[in-house]
């Protein structure tokens, strides 16, 4: 099956991780900034661990500088996303990179990315929507300027509020403030955990910080307790199985715990997370888990029916998502 057309829902991109290294060395030799030490000799990001992932993807997101270049990215994500046969996605947008925490800059930075986005829209047809993402090893404190952000832009167009960066910092419940301010504003939740930090980060996620959805999540599998709890509740999973095996966390697509977790009735989801830094595409994790696990058209259409139905977005554009889902399926 060639993936190309079938229509897809991502949920889990992180906006500045899916920067094509392109973009980010002609915007690095427009503003004469060193990038030594981001690229691997074949043009590629390059780092080797979790912590060094990190590390490149914020030196690379340095040269992002003005709300211009983030519209530039907007157009490269969205093209690039619409040639992948995606129909709608989320994307994690930081106001700690887009304007360093100030909301005036943060509103400038919006209006030019859905400025953007609101151009591909009319081009390709393919939907945008934001979760304003907190970064963990910023602290707690940075969280809540994000979050004030965040709840001020809150709309139809900004519609969640996440957390992203390194798991080992800190625990979920000290960023507590910053999501009851993020719901408080009606936008829904959703956090990494259970990506690097083991069960018990999910369980701190659900219980501190009430998210409706999980970014990965895939090692409830350690703890039959957790998977029992997700399905139970039907807390969905933000899954981005070409990212674990990137960053190391299973040796290959088979080793990965997608399929188990859809066994024991966890709605899982399928998305890139930051898909050059990784090597894949939307159209490789389909083809990927076709080959791992013999999944179906008929599995990826219930795949993005549950996308469709965890999407922050409003019931207008579920509905209109509906119709191409189906129109472009006919599953
Ligand atoms: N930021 C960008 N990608 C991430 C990931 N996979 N986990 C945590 N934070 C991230
Ligand atoms: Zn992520």
């Amino acid at each position: 099956m060639s993936w190309q057309t079938f229509p897809k829902i991502e949920l889990h991109l992180h906006h500045e991780g899916a920067a094509p290294p392109d973009l980010i060395r002609r915007l690095a030799k427009e503003k004469s900034i060193n990038l030594s030490g981001v690229f691997a000799e074949d043009g590629s990001y390059g780092f080797d661990d979790f912590t060094r992932f990190l590390r490149v993807y914020e030196a690379a997101t340095s040269v992002l500088k003005t709300p211009e270049d983030y519209a530039r990215l907007t157009t490269a994500i969205l093209e690039n996303g619409a040639e992948q046969g995606v129909i709608y996605t989320e994307t994690f947008l930081s106001p700690d990179f887009c304007g360093g925490g100030d909301l005036g800059a943060w509103r400038e930075y919006l209006e030019a990315i859905r400025e953007a986005a609101a151009a591909v829209e009319r081009a390709h047809g393919i939907v945008m929507r934001g979760i304003v993402t907190c970064i963990r090893h910023f602290g707690p404190y940075t969280a809540r300027q994000t979050a004030r952000c965040a709840a001020d832009t809150a709309g139809d167009w900004i519609v969640g509020f996440g957390m992203g960066g390194d798991e080992s910092m800190g625990k979920q419940g000290d960023f507590a403030w910053s999501f009851d301010c993020a719901r408080e504003a009606g936008l829904k939740l959703t956090t990494h955990a259970g990506e690097f930090a083991g069960p018990d980060s999910i369980r701190q996620a659900l219980d501190d910080l009430r998210v409706e959805r999980i970014g990965h999540g895939v090692r409830a599998i350690e703890d039959a307790a957790i998977v029992k709890r997700l399905a139970e509740t039907g807390v969905v999973l933000e899954v981005c199985p070409g990212s674990n095996v990137a960053l190391g966390l299973y040796p290959d697509l088979r080793a990965h715990p997608i399929a188990k977790l859809r066994q024991a009735g966890v709605k899982v989801t399928v998305s890139t997370d930051d898909p050059p830094f990784f090597r894949t595409s939307m159209k490789q994790e389909y083809a990927g888990l076709e080959q791992a696990f013999d999944w179906t058209p008929e599995d990826f259409a219930a795949l993005n029916r549950t996308a469709l139905d965890a999407a922050f977005c409003d019931a207008k554009t579920k509905k209109r998502l509906e119709g191409k889902l189906k129109a472009r399926t006919k599953l």
